[in-house]
């Protein structure tokens, strides 16, 4: 594996010109912010060695570079789910790249249900702490000190640094963010009424089949994150209606714009 990663982070060298410094993950309908970015080179994945080929609608594939509130920054426009049938190891592999090509924060949006009652559909939450809830956890196997500790530690999983600049900069923009926790699982399904009363009772405010295993590499190799989450659907008692994925892009869309200022002036906000 870490052969692949060295050759792959190579190849990459060899097409940019700067090295980034932070790495974003964009989620479902959440590709936007890529039009803030002043692009530099856009390298499909199907171009890049090693790289799996994203297959759910909605994710185009390819990793952008470019600058972006006075950052180099390397963006994920499309990433790869559990769900789609590639390993754990597939699905963190552009995360150890990108730590290889110089990334020092990591940023990641997603979409998710929202199963706290306070919260309505449209909303931001910023991440505050994750329940992986994945069959298969990433760093399963033989560890790879070159990368990080064999028990990582996962106290601060979400920088509180970053996560008090977000809110920053939310409030400075007049966005209205929400705060909580994450839990990861591996869908496709969306949850039964009675799953997303299990991930409330578990202590989650917002369910989704994305993100956890990219933070758990991340931290591994100790890179500070920020993930901000769209609550495109409620698994609330007495709101739970019926989920298609079309719905959950369309409001991801209608809440991009929130998402991607904060995102913009949060890179401004970066050591
Ligand atoms: N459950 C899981 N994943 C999701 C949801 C949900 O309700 N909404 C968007 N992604």
């Amino acid at each position: 594996m870490l052969d692949k990663i060295k050759s792959t982070t190579t190849y990459i060298q060899s097409k940019i010109s700067t090295p980034p410094e932070v790495g974003i993950i964009l989620g479902t309908g959440l590709g936007g912010l890529v039009n803030e970015i002043n692009i530099k080179h856009t390298l499909p994945y199907s171009e890049i060695p090693n790289f799996p080929v994203s297959t759910v609608e909605g994710h185009s594939g390819k990793l952008i570079f470019g600058e972006l509130g006075g950052k180099n920054v390397v963006a994920m426009q499309g990433r790869f789910h559990y769900y789609e049938g590639y390993s754990m190891q597939q699905v963190t592999f552009p995360v150890r790249v990108m730590k290889m090509l110089g990334i020092k924060t990591l940023l990641v949006s997603n979409a998710s249900g929202g199963v706290n009652s306070g919260f309505e559909i449209g909303d931001l939450m910023i991440i505050n702490d994750h329940i992986n809830f994945f069959p298969e956890h990433p760093l399963n196997g033989k560890n790879k000190p070159e990368l990080g500790p064999r028990f990582p530690d996962m106290s601060e999983a979400y920088s509180k640094d970053l996560i008090t600049k977000g809110k920053k900069v939310a409030m400075a923009n007049n966005i209205k963010v929400q705060e909580g926790v994450y839990l990861g699982l591996s869908g496709p399904t969306f949850e039964t009424p009675a799953e997303y009363r299990m991930v409330k009772v578990l202590g989650a405010d917002a369910v989704g089949m994305s993100t956890v295993p990219e933070i758990i590499v991340a931290r591994h190799m100790n890179i500070p994150c920020f993930a901000i989450s769209i609550i495109t659907d409620l698994g609330v008692e007495g709101k739970i209606v019926e989920v298609t994925h079309e719905d959950v892009q369309e409001v991801a869309a209608q809440s991009e714009k929130k998402m991607t200022i904060i995102m913009k002036e949060l890179m401004k906000e970066l050591n």
